[in-house]
């Protein structure tokens, strides 16, 4: 579904951008690259929900759009970003899972690069059929203390319903629920889809099919980006 490989150069600074519906795997495949990569992968949803445990204000503001599905204010998010890829562990590059979600977080993005449109991140629209998608929401169950994720059927835990690294009980997300799904797939589609448009003109952008396991997916962006091991 990709196109060539991103020819990444070794010792270049990767930036990663992961587009993709909720449920289509961005974490899941953010998680092993960075790992893979030795890079700093920088989720906002995990940044937010740190956010909600620990009462800070962002988290306060964010706490009650999230629990319904909403998008949160791309002012706070622009700022959150900006602040987090100019730390040290993002000297090597970085991975971003649920940034940009607008355009005008797009446009934030480039900015805070100094781009003009041309700032080479490597984007990877990750697609997966709604009905997937839907179990995959469904069945997702999420450690609270390390923010691991499995799913029920897919990616169980070890022991039945507590945390392989922690012991931690396994939760279901709040806007894994049915209600809260079905807005965030809304949200999807009004505000995020209109990005692939935006980015689909560059030369390192590619469409991934997420509709396979999830060794397959990471095999197939781990080689785009250039890394053959
Ligand atoms: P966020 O946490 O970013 O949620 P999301 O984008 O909706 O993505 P998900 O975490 O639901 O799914 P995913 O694609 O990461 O899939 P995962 O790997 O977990 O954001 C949450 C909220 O925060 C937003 O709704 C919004 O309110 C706010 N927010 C965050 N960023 C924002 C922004 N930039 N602007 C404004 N608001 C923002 O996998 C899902 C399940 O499927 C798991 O159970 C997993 O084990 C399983 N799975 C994964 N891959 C496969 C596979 N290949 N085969 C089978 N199962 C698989």
């Amino acid at each position: 579904m990709g196109g060539g490989s991103a020819d990444v150069a070794a010792g270049a600074r990767v930036r990663v951008i992961l587009l993709g519906p909720p449920g289509a795997g961005k974490g899941t495949q953010a998680g092993r690259l960075a790992a893979e990569r030795g890079i700093a992968r920088i989720s906002t949803g995990d940044m937010l929900r740190d956010a909600i445990a620990h009462g800070t204000p962002l988290g306060q503001q964010a706490a009650p759009i999230m629990e319904k599905g909403g998008l949160v204010p791309d002012e706070l998010l622009i700022g959150l970003i900006e602040e987090r890829i100019h730390r040290p562990d993002c000297a090597q590059g970085y991975i971003l899972d649920g940034f940009p979600r607008t355009l005008r977080q797009a446009e934030g993005l480039e900015s805070m690069e100094g781009g003009d449109g041309t700032t080479s991140f490597v984007i990877f629209d990750v697609e997966v059929p709604r009905p997937e998608l839907l179990r995959r929401l469904s069945g997702r169950r999420w450690c609270p203390t390390c923010q691991a994720t499995y799913h029920v059927e897919s990616n169980p835990p070890t022991r039945p319903g507590l945390c392989d690294w922690d012991s931690t009980p396994l939760i279901q997300r709040e806007d894994d629920k049915e209600s809260a799904v079905a807005q965030r797939l809304a949200e999807y589609d009004k505000r995020t889809a209109p990005l692939i448009e935006y980015y689909s003109g560059r030369s390192r952008f590619h469409r991934i099919d997420g509709n396979r396991s999830v060794d397959v997916v990471f095999g197939e962006l781990n080689g785009l980006l250039g890394v053959c091991r």
